[in-house]
């Protein structure tokens, strides 16, 4: 589909404006989801395995023409923004997206709300706790809002991708002025300059596809670690998960414009990027004329004079063993792999859609093992998926120690409106949930302290990313291997990876001193 096609389906909604200028409508908290259901109707599909396996492949466009026209761009001049951003990396680089695009409109960042001339929620839809932080944000903002009318409110990210999450902000909270989708951040310039001049909310979703747009501007966070997106989208559908329709269809960017922004990064002086995606091992699997998957990226990107590569989020079904072979020739590839489990009973990854079993991950582990005897592994686990019982929640324990997981994330499952998941009656109480997620934290907790222990009297090399949080006296950055560590050293290390001799080991980080010499600045 291309920018032209995209447009005539783009939900750009005067909701107010344009209703009641015919003089026949309610006012807006008087609607009905119904009202509001026609912002939806030609691009919102409710989560649907079989047709997520037709989803197209020959519809995803490459574009190389963003631009912001010329009547934008000191639209912002005098003026500043703050992005609040919430869940995972891919929101995070989003917000370095939006960042960039605002400022290349004029805008300034600030941190302090009162001074802000533009706020904008970067939210995350992943599990229920995470959407009520966001909606108790919008009303905390309101009085903001009716202070100063000239403010504009929007909400961006996953949740705006749902049709009962924009209902609920149409109605209840018309203090936002703007509401757009992960696959309209290049349209920003237009939104804003929309919600500037019309004194009606615009909604703008587009939650079908989405293609990929290349030259958006970015304003990196850090000057040391940065992300570099590699695709976008899910298609495994995970029965519990929202994603893949909060960020459509599985969509790889070209090598070519991968390793150009690498080398462009390491040029810069960056030390570390992560390579970014729901799931990255489904990298190239939507190619229609080539066979080039991830670990051929990688092998690519491993030749880049960049002392470090990570990537992230890994599924284990497409965690192949060309990629294990490239990883396994190390270098500047880190063999931290972070591979979420999410199960230790086959029964429950089977009804989680995982398409894989607890013996088949294991095999993968001991593959991952054999290849890099060194490797750290770390997962995500969800506990209290429906009627999940005693005995399976038992086989994710076991896996747990099985595995020598050094750290989990862990979740109690949260039901997502409009997936598979969500319909199913579900037996186990709460209150179990709690005990059982209590009990893996107990035990996440017991191996991640003692892999911390294992590294005592060691020195480790550690990417200095500035000053600790707690202590401006104190630096901290992290391992190859992931492991936080704090340490006194002289500021002039910061940006540097240098060596550290590890004298105090903790649950989640290691203290030590800095040893004389510097590792390695490329
Ligand atoms: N409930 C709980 N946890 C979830 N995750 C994804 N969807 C849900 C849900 N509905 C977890 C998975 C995933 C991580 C990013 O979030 O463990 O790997
Ligand atoms: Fe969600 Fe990850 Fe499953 Fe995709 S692979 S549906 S992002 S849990």
């Amino acid at each position: 589909m291309n920018e032209e096609q995209r447009k005539e389906q783009a939900q750009i909604n005067q909701v107010d404006a344009a209703d009641r200028k015919s003089g026949q409508d309610k006012p807006l908290h008087e609607k009905t989801s119904a009202d509001f259901a026609k912002y939806f109707e030609t691009t919102y599909q409710p989560p649907n395995i079989n047709k997520a396996r037709k989803r197209g492949r020959e519809e995803v466009d490459v574009h190389y023409d963003f631009d912001i026209p010329e009547d934008m761009k000191s639209i912002g001049e005098g003026k500043k923004f703050l992005i609040r951003t919430y869940g995972c990396q891919m929101n995070e680089h989003d917000t370095e997206v939006m960042a960039g695009i605002l400022t290349e409109m004029g805008y300034e960042s600030t941190d302090d709300t009162n001074k802000a001339d533009i706020i904008l929620l970067n939210t995350c839809a992943i599990r229920e706790n995470a959407e009520n932080k966001v909606f108790g944000e919008i009303g905390h903002l309101k009085p903001l809002k009716l202070e100063n009318p000239d403010l504009i409110l929007g909400v961006c990210g996953c949740m705006s991708q749902q049709e009962s999450v924009v209902n609920r902000i149409m109605q209840k909270h018309q203090h936002v002025d703007l509401i757009f989708g992960t696959h309209n951040i290049h349209r920003l310039p237009h939104l804003v300059k929309e919600a500037m001049f019309s004194k009606a909310n615009v909604v703008e979703v587009w939650s079908k596809e989405g293609d990929i747009i290349e030259n958006l501007p970015k304003v990196r966070r850090g000057k040391v670690k940065a992300w570099v997106n590699i695709m976008y989208g899910c298609d495994k559908f995970c029965t519990y998960c929202i994603v893949p329709m909060t960020r459509g269809k599985e969509r790889s960017r070209l090598p070519e414009d991968i390793i150009q922004e690498v080398r462009h990064l390491a040029a810069s002086g960056y030390k570390e990027i992560t390579l970014l995606g729901q799931n990255v091992n489904a990298y190239g699997k939507d190619f229609e004329d080539t066979e080039y998957g991830l670990g051929d990226l990688m092998e690519e990107l491993s030749k880049i004079d960049i002392p470090r590569i990570r990537f992230t989020t890994s599924h284990p079904r497409d965690f192949d063993d060309r990629l294990i072979e490239v990883l396994a020739k190390g270098g500047n590839l880190l063999d931290h792999i972070h591979l979420p489990v999410q199960s230790g009973s086959s029964e429950v990854l089977r009804k989680m859609n995982r398409k894989y079993t607890r013996e088949s991950y294991l095999e993968l582990v001991r593959k991952i093992k054999k290849a890099m005897p060194n490797a750290t592994l770390t997962t995500d686990i969800i506990v209290g998926f429906p009627n999940e019982t005693d005995e399976q929640f038992e086989e994710t324990m076991t896996l747990m120690e099985e595995v020598g997981f050094e750290a989990a994330y862990t979740f109690i499952y949260s039901p997502r409106e409009g997936t598979p998941a969500a319909a199913r009656k579900d037996d186990v109480p709460m209150e179990v949930k709690k005990q059982r997620l209590y009990r893996l934290n107990e035990l996440v907790n017991k191996q991640s302290a003692e892999a911390m222990k294992a590294y005592q009297g060691e020195t480790v090399k550690v990417l200095v990313e500035g000053e600790s949080k707690k202590d401006p006296d104190v630096l901290a950055g992290y391992t190859e291997r992931n492991k936080l560590v704090n340490f006194k050293g002289p500021k002039s290390a910061i940006g540097k990876i240098v060596n550290v001799k590890i004298t105090d080991a903790k649950t989640w980080s290691l203290d030590g001193i800095m040893v004389e010499n510097t590792v390695e600045v490329n």
